[in-house]
């Protein structure tokens, strides 16, 4: 935090002031409000790596130190001791909640997992090899089109029942992409199981006998969705915040962050991920991984590897890693992409290139590993990661809805095209 409130600009033979904004924690923020009132200028920061978008109080990341604060709470700590339904409850709330208030908390959720039935017609419109994440984004979208009398955006009952039905709804309607894909029926959501479990349970369950419910899957599932939950002013994020800021319904707003989250800089990285080591194929490849990944002139990066904020290692990466060796022991898998993974790590890792640009792995390095040891497929993997976003996407769209005076977004430009010109007919050109 910058011990000065104020800085001091100076613009030909004017000065000025602007204002110095304090956080709770990490950077402060120059208010550059008056910029172009005084200067005439606007700042320029294409990808807004120095750019805060607006306040808010649901998550901290420490980038140099590796830090991640979900309302306060070390996600070491959320990983080791809570859920993935208390998580989403805190991000939404602010607090963690009572025994009481969770179970309220819970039971209100079990009892909107279901879809309108209308809803699975949808599905027959894609191709059997639609990919997930479309059908996802298209099934989330057209949410709006079955709760239109409770989408006012400024009744805070209404949005906190759009933050329910989109926690509760997301995973049936996750496994149903999944079930499409493969023709097998839409399973119902079983009220009797807890968050994750029911999803794996619609996700795996064949209708012509009992699924066995395996409790080192469904901890791994919940673990990586808590690790997934938030991430402050993400892409995805922001997307979903400007899009709110239009006073677009809630579903078209998550429904935003979803395309947003599907791209391979973003939380399309996990497939990417694998899809990468399985090219990579054995350890005795990664030295020309990684040699392509330097060379400038070949757009092949290593992905899972860097991050905007993150000039440390990822917490969530470190949390994942140890997962990964311990779930694949418990669920006796033995993948040898594991192994490629660490190999490339390990060279990246004592790569002048990569410790240069501090380039570490991220959330996306690992956690494919440990859903195809889950049995999930790799083209599932960004909507497992969706599911779990859907917490802090809401939060974060009800949190901009609570905050008094909010606007519309609506960035400026650096216009660098053609001077003002006459038309020219067709016969003169
Ligand atoms: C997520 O923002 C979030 O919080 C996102 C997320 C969340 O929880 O919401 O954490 C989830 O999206 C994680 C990131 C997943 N994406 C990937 O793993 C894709 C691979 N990574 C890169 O594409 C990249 O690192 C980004 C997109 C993650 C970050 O891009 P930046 O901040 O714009 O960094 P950059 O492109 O400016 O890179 C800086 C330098 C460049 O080299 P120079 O121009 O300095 O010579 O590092 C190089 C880049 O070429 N670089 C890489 C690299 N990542 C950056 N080189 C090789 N391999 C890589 N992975």
């Amino acid at each position: 935090m910058s011990e000065f409130d104020k800085i001091t600009l100076t613009a030909g033979d004017k000065s000025f002031a602007l204002p110095v904004l304090h956080p709770t924690l990490g950077q402060s923020c120059v208010d550059i409000a008056s910029l172009p009132k005084e200067t005439g200028c606007f700042t320029f920061d294409p990808g807004f790596g120095a750019t805060a978008s607006t306040r808010s109080a649901i998550t901290y990341i420490d980038g140099d130190q590796g830090v991640l604060l979900y309302r306060g709470y070390p996600i070491e700590q959320l990983a080791e001791k809570s859920s993935f339904l208390e998580v989403a409850y805190l991000l939404l709330n602010g607090e963690l909640p009572g025994s009481a208030d969770f179970a309220k908390f819970e039971h209100e959720v079990s009892h909107h997992t279901m879809m309108h039935e209308s809803l699975k017609h949808f599905f027959r419109g894609f191709h059997h090899d639609a990919h997930p994440m479309a059908m996802l984004a298209a099934s989330v979208a057209s949410l709006s089109a079955f709760y239109h009398d409770d989408l006012n955006v400024d009744d805070p009952a209404d949005r906190k029942m759009a933050a329910i039905r989109l926690i509760a709804k997301m995973p049936t309607i996750a496994a149903a992409c999944y079930r499409y894909s493969i023709g097998w029926p839409m399973g119902f959501p079983r009220n009797n199981l807890e968050y994750v479990e029911r999803f794996l349970h619609m996700m795996f369950e064949v209708p012509s006998e009992p699924l066995q419910m395996n409790p080192v899957a469904a901890k791994a599932l919940d673990l990586l969705f808590i690790l997934h939950a938030d991430h402050e002013q993400n892409a995805s994020t922001s997307t979903v915040r400007l899009v709110g800021s239009t006073g677009a319904n809630p579903y078209a707003s998550i429904a935003a962050g979803i395309t947003a989250l599907w791209g391979p800089a973003h939380g399309g990285a996990n497939e990417a991920v694998l899809k990468q080591l399985q090219e990579i194929g054995s350890a005795d490849n990664v030295a020309s991984a990684v040699l392509r990944a330097k060379d400038k002139n070949d757009p092949f990066r290593l992905m899972g590897f860097g991050h905007r904020v993150y000039k440390n290692f990822d917490p969530r990466a470190k949390i994942i890693r140890e997962m990964c060796h311990k779930v694949l022991a418990e669920l006796g898998v033995n993948d040898p992409l594991l192994e490629v993974a660490m190999r490339l790590e390990e060279a990246a890792l004592k790569d002048d290139y990569f410790v240069e640009r501090k380039l570490y792995p991220n959330v996306d390095f690992y956690s494919g590993i440990i859903y195809k040891a889950l049995g999930i497929p790799t083209e599932m993997f960004t909507v497992m990661f969706a599911i779990a976003r859907t917490a802090g996407w809401i939060a974060h769209w009800i949190e901009q809805h609570e905050t008094p005076g909010a606007r519309i977004g609506r960035p400026r430009q650096l216009y660098t095209g053609h001077d003002v010109r006459d038309y020219v007919g067709i016969d003169q050109r």
